[in-house]
């Protein structure tokens, strides 16, 4: 306690934060406090009656505002943008404030000199693919100084194509020890964890003693396993199955990407999958994310088009004029098959309106399901998840649905991920906590990006810092760009 002289004594802090309602992140109802900052971390945290002696170099009205942990983007395929698009305005404009690189198998390290096969070509082509190593990659990410943090895992796709001469196969005993070597100096480097996306034609062929074998060098680090899984279809229990006996066995913590129940056959069954991932959380550490869309998005396969579902074209590199535009009407005009169509405008992304909103909506609102908004930053008209998925989950199913309250919203969004993820200090506001916040407007927060015009700004979000440094102002971007690389140790 100081005596009366030093309570009427100014404080010097770098930003101070003032009026807003603060969830912290924990999942705890809101409270009005004021957050001073100095340097990357917050200095302090008090009642609004106990701050009036601080005085902020930067002074942020909150007043009639949110002020929450930033938003923790953890299924993100971001490993080139934050390269070549370090202002990264699709994510902060959100009010994210870290991403999660390297998901679905697919990282851009370690790995050079290929001409890279789907569903590699997502992170852009051969001239991407340059770094041999996690630790060139991540200083890469340093040196670019991206506007928001980056944590990265290793892609199980990524060690398959750069140590295999076939990847149709399951990877032989050697072959294994070589890609578990370059996991684990990738994990000695900084990565957090390793992705799969055994959905994918890259991986496969690869059996669950593969997975596992690499899988158990993580149980050395503490780093976690995330899973595009083989099956999100007909067979999405023998694949969560799969992953569970993956995570048990390599005794690792592990999440289930994007979980959704793919295609009209398999609409409903969210149910079914929920009540297996909640048995399972039992006996392993078992998270889970979603995007709040009814609908995917990835390359464009012709065995993956039917005349079931609406498929949408967003990027096609022998045929631009083809983005937006739905794949039936193409086949239509060029009078061929769906199938056929898809194999001309290849390589191409797609989205496919494969999943059911109840479905989505029952994910969303399962409490141990995080957010991760898969946006894909290099297609030309890309799924709205990438510019909308954080506002689109708290003005439209949080506030306007009421499928949780805000507080949970947040907690979603912020402190489970951040725990989920071992990413130190962040996603909670606390003193000595890094100083990665948002201020949004609750009443007004809402996504506009759509299907037909998806590179659209959010709305609502008024101020984004990133370790302590003002990043969106008013919702314009902020000359300040400082992210950094969040490593697992
Ligand atoms: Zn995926
Ligand atoms: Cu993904």
């Amino acid at each position: 306690m100081s005596d009366a002289a030093g309570e009427t004594e100014t404080k010097q802090f770098d930003a101070v934060i003032r009026g807003g309602q603060v969830l912290d992140g924990t999942g705890a109802p809101a409270r009005a406090m004021d957050v001073a900052i100095t340097g990357e971390r917050i200095a302090a945290i008090a009642a609004p009656e106990d701050s009036a002696n601080w005085h902020g170099l930067l002074d942020i009205d909150a007043a009639n505002r949110v002020l929450a942990p930033g938003f923790i983007d953890v299924h993100t395929h971001d490993d080139n943008a934050v390269l070549i698009d370090p202002a990264m305005p699709a994510k902060i404009s959100q009010g994210v404030t870290t991403v999660i690189v390297g998901n679905c198998g697919i990282s851009l390290a370690p790995i050079t000199d290929i001409d890279p096969p789907p569903p590699l070509n997502l992170l852009g082509g051969r001239d991407s693919f340059q770094f041999g190593s996690m630790a060139g990659y991540l200083a890469a990410v340093e040196t670019a100084r991206p506007s928001v943090n980056v944590a990265a895992l290793v892609g199980h796709g990524t060690l398959r194509v750069g140590r295999m001469d076939d990847v149709d196969r399951s990877a032989t005993a050697v072959e294994i020890a070589d890609m578990r070597d370059k996991l684990a100096a990738s994990l000695a480097a900084g990565a957090i964890g390793l992705s799969t996306g055994l959905h994918y034609k890259t991986s496969h062929a690869a059996d669950t003693a593969e997975v596992i074998a690499l899988a158990e060098v993580l149980a050395e680090t503490g780093g976690i396993y995330t899973t595009h899984m083989r099956d999100e279809a007909d067979q999405i229990m023998a694949s969560l199955q799969e992953t569970q006996t993956t995570a048990q066995r390599a005794n690792v913590p592990v999440v289930v990407s994007h979980h959704k129940c793919s295609g009209p056959a398999n609409w409903g069954r969210s149910g079914e999958t929920l009540a297996f991932i909640e048995t399972a959380r039992e006996s392993v550490t078992m998270g889970l994310d979603a995007y709040p869309y009814a609908a995917g998005s990835t390359v464009l396969d012709p065995d993956w088009v039917s005349d079931q579902i609406r498929i949408m074209i967003t990027t096609s590199q022998p045929y631009p004029e083809a983005k937006g535009r739905d794949l039936s009407d193409i086949a239509g005009e060029w009078q061929c098959s769906l199938q056929d169509a898809a194999a001309r405008l290849a390589p191409a992304g797609a989205i496919y309106f494969q999943i059911d909103e109840a479905d989505m909506q029952r994910i969303l609102a399962y409490p141990p399901t995080m957010i991760g908004s898969d946006g894909l930053p290099h297609d030309e008209h890309p799924h709205p998840r990438l510019w909308g998925t954080f506002p689109r989950v708290l003005g439209h199913y949080c506030r306007d649905l009421g499928l949780f309250d805000l507080a949970t919203a947040i907690h979603k969004m912020t402190g489970l991920p951040a725990k989920t993820f071992g990413l130190r200090d962040r996603g909670v506001i606390r003193e000595g906590a890094y100083a990665d916040l948002v201020v949004f407007d609750p009443e007004r927060i809402i996504d506009l990006a759509t299907y037909e015009d998806p590179v659209q700004q959010a709305a609502g979000i008024d101020y984004v810092l990133v370790n302590g440094a003002l990043s969106l102002r008013q919702g314009d971007l902020g000359p300040g760009r400082s992210g950094r690389v969040v490593r697992n140790h």
